[in-house]
């Protein structure tokens, strides 16, 4: 039988449990890379990224009431470095960058396979198109084949660059 799975919009009363979620990641990477240590992104989550008001769209998937999965991303100005250092915030309605970029999808381990990450990026590109984007993109690594397969099943375009594909869907 096929899960149950909602997809919605982040709320404040999701905090703790996506950072929950965010340390599933980090445990993940620190296991994929041995030979590094990572600094836990969690202090950025709360007072940035998930922060209300600020230029990040998350959304959550929800099971059983239980948040099991999020996709992050935003209004991309085109320039990684200042996209990366500096949250831009829209003051003209009429204003809307023509990229929509997708920052990071998490699917907690045993709810994988099952659609979810598909159904979140279903969304968000219905959102961007939307808001008025011309283009969503992603940055992928090689190494990533679940995230590279669930984005080219979704039409995107694959670029190689190397160690990483820019994969982009034109709306
Ligand atoms: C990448 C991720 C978000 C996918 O979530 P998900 O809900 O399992 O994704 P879906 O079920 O929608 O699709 C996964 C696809 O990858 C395939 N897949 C999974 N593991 C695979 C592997 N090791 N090799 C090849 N394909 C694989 C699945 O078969 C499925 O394809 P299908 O729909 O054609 O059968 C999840 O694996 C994850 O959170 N990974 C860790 C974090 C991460 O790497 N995030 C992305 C970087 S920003």
């Amino acid at each position: 039988m096929d899960l149950d799975v909602k997809i919605r919009e982040y709320q404040e009363k999701d905090l703790e449990r996506v950072l929950e979620l965010v340390r599933e990641l980090e445990s993940e990477l620190a296991k994929k890379f041995k030979d590094i240590q990572i600094k836990s992104g969690i202090e950025d989550y709360r007072d940035r990224y998930l922060k209300m008001g600020n230029k990040y769209k998350t959304l959550v998937a929800v099971v059983d009431n239980k948040v099991v999965g999020y996709l992050m991303g935003y209004p991309s100005l085109g320039a990684p470095e200042v996209d990366n250092m500096y949250d831009i915030l829209p003051v003209s309605p009429k204003w809307i960058t023509p990229e929509f970029f997708l920052q990071i999808t998490f699917v907690s381990k045993p709810y994988r396979n099952q659609g979810i990450s598909t159904k979140l990026h279903k969304e968000i590109i219905e959102y961007a198109r939307q808001q008025g984007h011309k283009e969503v993109y992603a940055c992928i690594a090689k190494w990533n084949t679940p995230e590279i397969k669930v984005i080219s099943s979704l039409k995107f375009k694959l670029k190689d660059l190397g160690y990483r594909y820019r994969l982009t869907l034109k709306l």
